[in-house]
């Protein structure tokens, strides 16, 4: 890969990711072979719905998803997109890896594993074990995973932050999204009329015209190989 990015060029860098991004960490991608919606039926582990006929069996679902996810770890493309502190990471993935990698303030645009909150006062409680402590609100009702599910809606401040960080960006990078799942999937067009310069880093690249320049590769080798990082 020629052309490397100089960080130094730009004002405001957003590292946009999906799913991907975590697949060389072992974290399974949603969609395509091994994908996480290929085992798991939407209507019994991701809604609302679900979660209020069995909260038990989509509890243990993604339980079952922090066991795993724990036995991953960062890898060097998290570790490159940590080392820049002042770009901003628009995630739509709810694993963590980013924070673990040393990422600050990243902007989970699905919520997180590693979160339960209270359907009706809105408490929330940062939960990081394979198991959840508990699953009861102290005002009584139940707690449910911090995540966005299909139907519901994002949460408001944080698609605001979101918009904001990409409509100021000017550095624009996509990474490991099949960009399918909406409101994110407008992401990368937000970010061109904005007038960033605007990449895609994606094995099997979305075909999306927003992008200047698409690098068919892994994230984990292609983000180093972009910034001239040399890999451990
Ligand atoms: P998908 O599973 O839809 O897409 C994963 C993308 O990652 C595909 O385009 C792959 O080609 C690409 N990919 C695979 N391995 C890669 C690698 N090593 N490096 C870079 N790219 C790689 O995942 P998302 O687009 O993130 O939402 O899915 C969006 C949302 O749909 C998720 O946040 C989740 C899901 O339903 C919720 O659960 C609310």
């Amino acid at each position: 890969m020629s052309q490397h990015i100089d960080p130094g060029d730009y004002n405001h860098i957003v590292f946009f990711t999906g799913a991907g991004m975590s697949a060389e960490s072992g974290v399974p991608t949603y969609r395509g072979k091994g994908g996480i919606w290929g085992s798991y039926s939407i209507e019994e582990y991701a809604c609302q719905e679900a979660f209020e006929r069995n909260p038990r069996k989509v509890l243990d679902f993604h339980q079952k998803r922090r066991r795993s996810v724990l036995d991953c770890e960062p890898h060097e493309g998290h570790r490159v997109i940590a080392g820049m502190p002042e770009a901003r990471v628009v995630t739509q993935n709810i694993d963590g890896m980013h924070q673990r990698a040393g990422s600050k303030e990243v902007i989970e645009l699905h919520g997180s594993l590693w979160r339960l909150r209270c359907q009706s006062c809105g408490f929330k409680k940062e939960d990081l074990g394979e198991e959840y402590e508990t699953d009861r609100c102290s005002c009584g009702d139940r707690l449910r995973p911090d995540i966005i599910w299909f139907g519901d809606m994002l949460d408001a401040v944080v698609m605001s932050r979101a918009s904001e960080a990409i409509r100021n960006c000017d550095l624009f990078i996509s990474i490991g999204t099949s960009g399918t799942v909406w409101p994110a999937a407008g992401f990368p067009d937000l970010a061109r009329k904005s007038g960033a310069y605007c990449i895609e880093i994606n094995p099997e690249p979305s075909g999306a015209t927003s992008y200047d320049r698409v690098i068919e590769g892994a994230a984990g080798e292609a983000l180093p190989e972009l910034f001239g990082v040399s890999r451990l």
